[in-house]
Parts: structure tokens; C-alpha cells; sequence
């Protein structure tokens, strides 16, 4: 029997719980944020890690930037289950502090496999941790909204929606930038009605 991508995923998260990824964040974390959404999504959206609500509640992006970037998605006429959401890091860092390189490295792997499962059309990266992960050295100031190919994979990368959330500026700027990924999308695939 083949097995579903729901199934192989499934795999991957137990994979993170018994071969011990990063056990220090582990070990201060509430649980493993794997991932939430359709397993097979043409669009696959990427963070940073989790925060508090996301540890709690085993979800990404389930707080304060969560909301703003499901009222993105509904913008483009999207809802949570269209699209996956996933963070480079999948244990919450301790008081929210930034994932250090080697728990982004670590992580990346499972990264590029919980990817290779879904197979997605784009892949946006939230902010620069999540952009730098896939292009290190761009500066997400400076290509904020423009597509990327690279190894045959199209990227867009975007702000934050945590950065963008109290910053009048950045936030119109994410508005604008993502009410471009439908466009994206037909381009991609000239036949998608989204
Ligand atoms: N910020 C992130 O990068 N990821 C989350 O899941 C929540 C907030």
C-alpha cells in the first residue's frame, strides 16, 4: 500500500520525537510544533519557530502574527487548510529568543524532507530566518515580494507577519507583497482558479 503524505509526515514528526533533535530545546519546550495544514499544499508558508501560544497549543502560528497572517490568507481567498504552515525550528527556544544557528541546521534536514513529502508550487519564507535557511546572504529588505528560483524550486520571500504586526510601514508592505502570491500562483500554474 502507498502511503499517504498525511502518513509519511506523521513519520517524520515521530522521527523528531525518538531520534532526540535538539534536546535542550526540547527539554524546555512544552511539545513538538510540526506542522498544520493540507499535506498536500500547492503553497507551504515558513518561520521562524514557535512562540508561546504555538508551544501550548502544538500549532504554528496560533498567536498575535497567527491571526494576522490567516486574515492575509483569507485575503487571497485562502484558508488555513489550502495552504501548510510550518518553522524552520520545531521546539519553542526559551523566552522566545532567536533560534541559534545549530538548532536552524539541525532542523533544516527535516525541513527539506517535510518538503519533499508535500511538494509544493511556491515556498514562502517568513522573515529572514526562514529566507536565509533556504538563501543565505539576501537581505529580505531588499527582495521582499519577488519570486526566487532556485534548485528548481520557487521561493517567495516575505516580512515577518510578527515584525510587520506593530509597524505601520512593513505591515502595508506584507499586505501588498502577499496579495501578489495569486498571480504568483496562476504563473506557476497557468490552470489554478485561486
Ligand atoms: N512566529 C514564528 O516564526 N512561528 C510561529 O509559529 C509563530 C510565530
Amino acid at each position: 500500500m502507498v502511503n499517504s503524505n498525511q502518513d509519511k509526515l506523521d513519520e517524520l514528526k515521530a522521527r523528531i520525537v525518538t531520534e532526540k533533535v535538539t534536546p535542550e530545546l526540547a527539554a524546555t519546550a512544552t511539545q513538538l510544533v510540526f506542522g498544520d495544514g493540507n499535506p498536500s499544499a500547492k503553497i507551504v508558508l515558513i518561520g521562524e519557530a514557535p512562540g508561546k501560544n504555538e508551544d501550548l497549543q502544538g500549532k504554528p502560528f496560533v498567536g498575535a502574527a497567527g491571526k494576522f497572517l490567516n486574515e492575509m490568507l483569507a485575503m487571497i481567498g485562502l484558508k488555513r487548510e489550502d495552504v501548510y504552515i510550518t518553522n524552520i525550528v520545531k521546539y519553542r527556544p526559551p523566552n522566545n529568543r532567536d533560534p541559534y544557528p545549530d538548532e536552524k541546521e539541525t532542523f533544516l534536514p527535516f525541513l527539506q524532507e517535510q518538503l519533499s513529502i508535500i511538494q509544493p508550487l511556491l515556498i514562502v519564507t517568513l522573515g529572514r530566518h526562514s529566507l536565509n535557511c533556504f538563501m543565505p546572504g539576501l537581505q529580505i529588505s531588499q527582495i521582499h515580494g519577488q519570486p526566487k528560483r532556485k534548485d528548481g524550486q520557487i521561493y517567495l520571500p516575505l516580512f515577518h507577519p510578527a515584525a510587520a504586526l506593530y509597524n505601520k510601514a512593513m505591515r502595508q508592505t506584507l499586505i501588498d507583497d502577499f496579495a501578489n502570491i495569486p498571480l504568483i500562483m496562476q504563473k506557476l500554474e497557468p490552470s489554478l482558479t485561486t
